[in-house]
């Protein structure tokens, strides 16, 4: 193709909790190749996530080759590289031999729940939220790393020597793809370690000695936008600069275009993650969100509100998967759109706990209103619906912490392809929810962070003017009806809170 010849373009890799996906941008935001691979998650106990360091990889890169292959026979010419990557997860590996001590341990994971109810019950959550801007739940990578150092022998000791280096999925990468060259990450994804100060934008020494982490093991904290370094020619046939990092809830905010405070998206991937931009201030949350980083570029830490939910394209997955109830995704938007009404069927999705607001690690998930007319279809509606409670929750949540209800929703993720679904969240969240042309955001906020660091973008002004709407849903159900849904989930939930909650 001529028209394509030499066209400047970037690789984002978007390496997601039980996908791997890489995608090549054109100038204009537009995709130009893309390739994606599923791989395995090993559940070794009840409340255990486990993945292979190596599956990691190897499908990064597999999908990287793939993507890079087509949009260059196409006529791109791929110039820089961003990562963006499900985020907490938590590695350890030995610098010589670049072999992992253990496998990665998922941030779904719940095994350090006693862990972290031990150090609450000694006085230190308080403490580590105004440092942290996060909560004291085995979701961050600390207590999952301190483990790591605990449970396998001579890990400590060999951390302390400086041969063992941690890292969460950003870093991992970016030593292998650079051969055990490069120890580094970004602020954003440092923000979820439960180790870095927010407001120092360092790693804090206190909070070291607590955790019991040896300073040695970390990576250098770098700007999202920044000189990581390249890439070794054994993996793509050249060396690539990577110019842009970031976790991929930070990517979507920017692939969003939400650069002014007051802006909030959400991504509905694995789980589902809400941010609002707070701009430069950090804002304290007094309903159980977290405080973190929107993203930092040149120094400058730009904070938002999160919620997260550990669960929203997890529970279509086990539908299919784990029940056989669905051939695919999309089959829940249809089995959801054939029915008038919910029929009283509720799923609280709760398979590894409950994140924000509630952060309760114990609770586990339930079906609840089932008849004997209760189907396949029921089910999936009530999956999918089970999404818009939980988003509706966490912006009651948000609406209070800053004071005004925010005006629009922006989606994205694989979910975001489920019309029905978003309609419905417009509904019951009770917003103007706005879906972009290119959902695959997380990946385009990566390439954006690249390209504003390559100089493709001169500034987040120039990428704010590529966003465009491709569909608007407007609430369309009555007040009564509203209602009478999230006080049926209401009831629903409160039957799997645990004591305390
Ligand atoms: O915090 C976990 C998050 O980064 C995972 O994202 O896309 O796999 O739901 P995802």
């Amino acid at each position: 193709n001529k028209d394509m010849a030499n066209r400047p373009a970037i690789l984002a890799v978007d390496q997601g909790t039980t996908s791997s996906r890489a995608i090549v941008f054109d100038t204009a935001g537009g995709i130009a190749a893309a390739a994606a691979q599923e791989f395995p998650q090993l559940y070794p106990q009840a409340g255990w996530v486990e993945q292979r360091p190596d599956d990691i990889y190897r499908s990064t890169v597999a999908v990287c080759r793939e993507a890079l292959a087509r949009a260059e026979k196409a006529g791109a010419e791929v110039l820089s590289m961003g990562i963006t990557n499900q985020r907490e997860t938590t590695l350890v590996w030995d610098r010589q031999t670049g072999q992992p001590v253990y496998n990665a341990i998922v941030w779904q994971d719940r095994r350090t729940a006693e862990h972290c109810a031990q150090l609450r019950a000694q006085g230190h959550e308080a403490d580590i939220t105004a440092r942290t801007g996060l909560l004291l739940d085995p979701y961050f990578s600390a207590t999952k790393l301190a483990w790591i150092l605990d449970h396998v022998e001579g890990a400590r000791r060999q951390a302390e020597m400086g041969r063992l280096a941690f890292g969460t999925v950003d870093s991992y990468l970016l030593w292998r793809l650079s051969n055990g060259r490069i120890h580094a990450t970004d602020a954003t994804n440092a923000a979820r370690t439960l180790l870095f100060n927010i407001h120092t934008q360092q790693w804090d020494e206190e909070l070291l000695t607590l955790f019991q982490v040896p300073p040695k093991m970390l990576p250098e904290v770098r700007d999202c936008a920044a000189e990581f370094g390249r890439t070794e020619p054994t993996h793509f046939g050249r060396a690539l600069p990577v110019q842009g990092v970031a976790g991929d809830q930070h990517a979507a905010m920017v692939g969003q275009g939400c650069f002014s405070p007051g802006m909030v998206k959400s991504t509905y991937g694995t789980g589902c993650f809400a941010l609002l931009n707070t701009g430069a201030r950090p804002v304290a949350s007094r309903n159980r969100l977290l405080t973190t980083l929107a993203y930092r570029l040149g120094g400058e830490p730009t904070y938002a509100l999160e919620g997260s939910i550990f669960i929203a394209g997890a529970a279509i997955k086990w539908l299919r998967d784990s029940l056989g109830l669905l051939r695919n995704a999309a089959e829940s938007e249809e089995y959801a759109r054939r029915l008038e009404s919910n029929k009283g069927v509720y799923l609280v999705p709760a398979f590894s706990g409950l994140g924000a607001p509630h952060w309760d690690p114990h609770a586990r998930g339930a079906l609840s209103g089932i008849t004997h007319d209760t189907g396949p279809a029921e089910i999936a509606r009530a999956a999918l619906e089970a999404v818009c409670y939980q988003t509706h929750d966490l912006m009651v949540a948000m609406a209070s912490d800053a004071g005004e209800p925010p005006q629009r929703l922006r989606v994205d993720g694989g979910m975001a392809a489920n019309a029905w679904l978003l309609q419905r969240l417009a509904d019951l969240v009770d917003l103007t929810v706005e879906r972009p042309h290119v959902i695959e955001t997380t990946a385009l906020g990566a390439a954006y962070l690249a390209g504003l660091q390559a100089g493709i973008w001169p500034s987040l002004e120039d990428i704010r003017h590529h966003w465009r709407p491709a569909a608007l849903y407007q609430p369309s159900i009555s007040v009564s009806e509203r209602e009478r849904c999230l006080l049926g989930w209401a009831q629903a939930l409160r039957q799997v809170l645990t004591a305390g909650h």
